[in-house]
């Protein structure tokens, strides 16, 4: 038996047994006659006290060891002293006096510390990934990511919900991103297209009668990487039969409400999630994915200056433009400098500018106010509720550059100002979104979801006549400013699902090539169906307070989606590509 206790578990109670210990050396220190070794293992840390007087081979082994060799330690667990006692650790009652310390392996000196979390270049965590996920924080962030897996398998298990595999070699799935192919030995020119998610394949299961469907499931994109993005990510998959948009909403809710604080009690919860619009979320915070954790709403002042003399104001809104601005607090005394940063911020989103109004003691501020009127400034003041010592920030622009640009400057401000509290979490619901969405590079019409989407009833029949009329009975789930969720309420009727392939311009051929799968097996009897598929690394990143996803990922790619220590995609040999009938073209 290498040992009898893990290097987290040792209390008083177990003063005076003799116990096994086997680890990793943290730090070691000599003091001649004595010497400490911290042990290590994934529950914890262990002091160890090998003394001369006490066994002089094992003092003699300690002195070889150094940090990160493998150790097995045999010895007495005794009471530390009273002044060197350690709250911070479990263990920090005890320590382990050594009578005999093996040696299991040594170790090179690691390329960077492993016993302290100080900041180490990230290119160079990921090449030796094995040692960075050897320190503290990761091992916390993964432990927590354990957890929150755990947590949703028992608790959709507890509801009747049945966890299915579904195929990595499938065909191309509609998520709107590139796919993964994956080429056919057997069928020359072939190829299989790993899935960006499982969505049609639990909608067959549904079709199958397997109601209350759940994976934990991997899902492959090939896109633009990010902070927020993997080329492979985990989703927690759902789908539901024979419910409504609420059943499900009131599930996932249920979910969450009950994980956070069973997997991290110290964070705080607004229960139940706010709903809104998908045209309200874009009018208050400019973005479908608002952080909810604090206020700063855009204030429309359109209607206030469509007459007024500033022609950047009145020329946006006649041209049916509007003019929306931001309240920043006690930032009336910005610098030049600062207004500077601002307007870049703004002109980054697409704005043309950013006119800046600061409400100082002496009066208000900024380049624009000559062009205003005395009564304009002050029906500005009173609609965006702005103090003395505010500054507002108005852009005037069409409607999605006006709500870009603020809400990039809302996020802005949040981060300076330190706007929020950390341990919130701020989910929100944002429903009823646009079922199209114009394509101006392709010229064509994509689903705003995808194309299993069930349109709103009610706004269906505008199809023809004015697609961005058409709501989808899509929703997500949003939480401090991320999309944490999607999912929708699916078509289950064949001839809706072929008038919206028309809509989305795909041949009829086409569709049937692609999706004749689901087509006709929505011919024999579809129950009526939604689902959706919240992110599990998004979700982990929130929880750990990591600010990037690639800290609760075991091996992540970096966002040139390389792998830096293992060096894929790498080269194959010339038989590979032979058997696979593919010739590389440089
Ligand atoms: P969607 O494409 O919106 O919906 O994805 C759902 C959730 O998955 C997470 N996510 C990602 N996480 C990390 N890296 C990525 N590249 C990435 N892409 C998406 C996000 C997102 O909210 N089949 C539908 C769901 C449904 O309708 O049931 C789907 O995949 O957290």
């Amino acid at each position: 038996m290498f040992r009898t206790h893990t290097c987290g578990e040792l209390r008083a109670e177990h003063v005076g047994q003799e116990v096994t210990l086997a680890g990793w050396v943290n730090r070691r220190r000599d003091h001649g006659g004595v010497i400490f070794i911290v042990l290590r293992d994934r529950e914890g840390l262990t002091q160890v006290i090998a003394g001369s007087d006490v066994s002089p081979t094992a003092h003699q082994v300690a002195a070889e060891a150094r940090g990160e060799y493998v150790i097995q330690v045999r010895g007495i667990v005794r009471r530390r002293p009273d002044d060197q006692i350690n709250p911070d650790w479990g263990t920090g009652e005890i320590e382990l006096e050594a009578h005999e310390v093996r040696i299991l392996n040594t170790a090179k000196t690691p390329p960077f510390y492993i016993y302290e979390e100080s900041p180490v270049d990230e290119a160079l965590r990921l090449r030796y990934r094995y040692l960075d996920l050897r320190r503290a924080g990761m091992q916390r962030n993964l432990i927590l990511r354990h957890k929150v897996v755990k947590f949703i398998r028992d608790y959709l298990s507890e509801r009747g919900f049945l966890e299915v595999e579904t195929p990595y070699l499938f065909k191309s799935t509609p998520e709107g991103a590139r796919d993964y192919l994956v080429p056919s030995r057997v069928h020359p020119g072939k190829f299989y297209a790993l899935p960006q998610s499982p969505q049609q394949l639990k909608q067959l299961l549904m079709v199958a009668g397997f109601d209350r469907y759940f994976q934990i499931a991997r899902c492959f994109r090939d896109e633009d990487l990010r902070g927020d993005r993997q080329p492979e990510f985990t989703q927690l998959d759902l789908e539901m039969s024979f419910a409504e948009r609420d059943d499900i909403l009131d599930m996932v809710e249920g979910l969450f409400t009950a994980l956070v604080p069973a997997v991290t009690p110290h964070k705080k919860l607004l229960t139940p999630f706010p709903r809104l619009t998908y045209a309200e979320a874009m009018a208050r915070f400019g973005s479908d994915k608002p952080d909810l954790r604090f206020g700063m709403e855009l204030i429309d002042v359109s209607a206030d200056v469509a007459d007024s003399g500033f022609g950047v104001f009145s020329r946006a809104v006649q041209s049916g433009g509007q003019v929306k601005g931001i309240v920043a607090p006690g930032c009336a005394d910005y610098t030049r400098r600062q207004l500077d940063e601002l307007t870049a911020i703004a002109k980054q989103n697409g704005a043309r500018g950013l006119v800046t109004l600061a409400f100082r003691e002496s009066g208000v501020k900024g380049p624009a106010v000559k062009f205003l009127t005395e009564a304009e400034l002050n029906r500005l003041a009173e609609r965006s509720g702005a103090h003395t010592g505010d500054l507002l920030c108005l852009v005037a622009d069409e409607p999605a550059t006006v709500a870009a640009a603020l809400s990039a400057l809302r996020l802005t401000f949040r981060d300076r100002l330190g706007l929020v509290d950390k341990d919130m979490m701020a989910f929100g619901w944002v429903l009823d979104f646009p079922m199209f969405e114009w394509n101006e590079e392709e010229q064509r019409w994509d689903a705003a979801h995808h194309p299993f989407t069930m349109p709103r009833p009610n706004t269906y029949e505008a199809m023809a006549a004015d697609p961005t009329a058409v709501l989808s009975d899509a929703y997500d789930l949003v939480c401090n400013g991320y999309e944490l969720a999607s999912g929708s309420i699916r078509v289950h009727d064949p001839k809706i699902q072929m008038d919206i392939f028309k809509m989305l311009g795909y041949p009829e051929d086409e569709a049937q090539e692609r999706f004749g799968h689901m087509m006709e097996a929505f011919s024999y009897g579809a129950p009526p169906h939604g689902g959706m598929a919240p992110g599990i690394d998004r979700l982990v990143m929130l929880l750990a307070d990591a600010d990037n996803i690639r800290d609760v990922i075991a091996f992540p790619k970096t966002t040139q989606a390389t792998d830096l220590m293992a060096d894929a995609p790498a080269n194959v040999t010339e038989q590979q590509l032979a058997a696979l009938h593919i010739r590389i073209v440089p």
